[in-house]
């Protein structure tokens, strides 16, 4: 049994301690927000947060996040970030067949929550491990920057 913290919560889940945090929350929680594309850790669709750092999922094992805060894009809307994000990505119609999107906004919310006004630089640096078959990136990079401006204008 691992112990396993989602989104504030604690919980002990029965898989082995090598099983990727990828299929525990989807397979073993039903937390299907976060998607599977590589599995090997080089197309950012599965990334979370653990302890507030965008990491890849499938290449996580279980057992490196005992004692960490992992979260979720489930979690995203109740966090004023993750929500400003979210509706920054709605009001410029970032996502196309959206498959990468999730993993884009986990990294997007975390580049932000380190760096609230990034360059153009600092978003390729933090979003370059995302990568989108639509390529929608121009409007990943618009809706960054959207976030950083509102909530400068709010400081
Ligand atoms: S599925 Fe994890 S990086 Fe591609
Ligand atoms: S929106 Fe289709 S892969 Fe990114």
């Amino acid at each position: 049994m691992m112990k396993l913290n989602v989104n504030g919560r604690s919980m002990d889940v029965d898989v082995p301690a090598e099983t990727p945090l990828l299929w525990t929350l989807r397979d073993e929680l039903g937390m299907v927000g976060t998607k599977f594309g590589c599995g090997a850790g080089l197309c950012g669709s599965c990334t979370v947060h653990m302890d507030g750092n965008a990491i890849r999922s499938c290449i996580t094992p279980i057992s490196a996040t005992a004692g960490k805060r992992v979260t979720t894009i489930e979690r995203m809307e109740a966090d004023p970030l993750g929500a400003a994000v979210q509706a920054a990505w709605t009001s410029l119609n970032v996502p196309q067949c959206g498959y990468c999107q999730s993993g884009q906004i986990m990294s997007a919310v975390a580049l932000l929550k380190r760096n609230p006004n990034p360059s153009d630089t600092d978003i390729d640096d933090a979003m370059s491990g995302n990568i989108c078959r639509c390529g929608t990136y121009t409007r990943i990079r618009a809706a960054i920057k959207q976030v950083a401006t509102q909530r400068r204008s709010k400081a």
